[in-house]
């Protein structure tokens, strides 16, 4: 683990700072509280059982195919343009002696593929993927020479110092505003990306899935409020060309809700034009802590 992302990894347990436990893989505290590294990289600072399990490995293995297809690029692109907004002109990645390197965090960060695009473009910055999902995590760990994983619950507190972190991600995933503003810098931000009701709106039609909840750009306000103040906020749309296959890529890696009866999915898919032409639509909105 970059140890620049280590200083900033609190123990979740008395929020002491962690360190390498000598002759293992495991961090511990001065209190002894000690975290397993898994096999495949990421830590365990989760305490107790996980309330949520997060994405299955079979969420997460259609995220990733779909994800590497470039599909979400233009999501990618959007968050790594915003996050050079807030840390603003960096180097080459050398810093001066003492100078911090800017933490970039993503909640709820999946395979960690838009955080890896966000570290690209922050040659100075360091990472760190959170995630409920192990099998998430495990590719999340892979993600970028510069990026830690670590199993963490979103509701519960987060395993971060106070202050520690200069860019928050957030993407389709559920947010906590008090723990996310306290671990943000003051002259940090959050960033937050939500589908709007025109996101996959021609599938959503097809074949019959959830629709975007339309009060859900205020429910993303409701719950940072009292905590952050809406800075700026975009769309960004892609036009997609599917094949059926991403397509059933696509629905497998949402919420499960959306295929209840597998068969009747799998008919509707079928009854689809090939390539079909999808629309991505998605709110980037900037979030700056009180
Ligand atoms: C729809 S996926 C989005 C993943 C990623 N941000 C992306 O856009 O590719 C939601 C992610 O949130 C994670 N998640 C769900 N509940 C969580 C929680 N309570 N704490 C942390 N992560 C959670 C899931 O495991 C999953 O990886
Ligand atoms: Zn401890």
């Amino acid at each position: 683990m970059h140890p620049a992302v280590l200083a900033r990894l609190r123990c979740p347990v008395c929020a002491e700072p962690l360190a390498t436990a000598p002759d293992t893989r495991a961090l511990r505290c001065p209190r002894r509280h000690s975290f397993d590294v898994a096999r495949q990289g990421y830590v365990n600072l989760l305490t107790g059982r996980a309330p949520h399990v997060g994405d299955t490995a079979d969420m997460v293995a259609a995220r990733a195919d779909f994800l590497a297809a470039g599909h979400y690029d233009v999501i990618s692109a959007a968050l790594a343009e915003a996050a050079t907004l807030v840390v603003g002109p960096t180097s080459d990645g050398r810093r001066a002696d003492g100078e911090p390197y800017p933490l970039v965090v993503d909640a709820g960060a999946g395979t960690g593929r838009h955080l890896a695009a966000v570290l690209a473009a922050l040659p100075d910055a360091v990472g760190l993927a959170l995630d409920v999902s192990k099998p998430a995590l495990r590719r999340a760990a892979r993600a970028h020479p510069r990026a830690a994983a670590a199993l963490a619950d979103t509701w519960q507190r987060l395993p971060l110092a106070d202050a520690s972190t200069a860019v928050l991600l957030n993407v389709f995933a559920p947010r906590n505003g008090a723990e996310f503003h306290r671990v943000l810098d003051p002259a940090g931000a959050l960033l937050v990306v939500t589908p709007t009701d025109a996101h996959l709106a021609e599938l959503v039609d097809a074949l019959d899935l959830l629709r975007v909840d339309p009060a859900k750009a205020d429910r993303v306000a409701d719950s940072l409020a009292g905590h952050f103040t809406e800075e700026r906020g975009a769309a960004h749309t892609a036009r997609l060309r599917l094949s059926r296959a991403e397509v059933a890529t696509l629905v497998g890696m949402g919420p499960s809700a959306w295929h209840t009866d597998p068969e009747r999915l799998a008919a509707r898919i079928a009854a689809l034009p090939e390539p079909v032409a999808v629309t991505a639509a998605v709110r980037l909105t900037v979030w700056r802590p009180r």
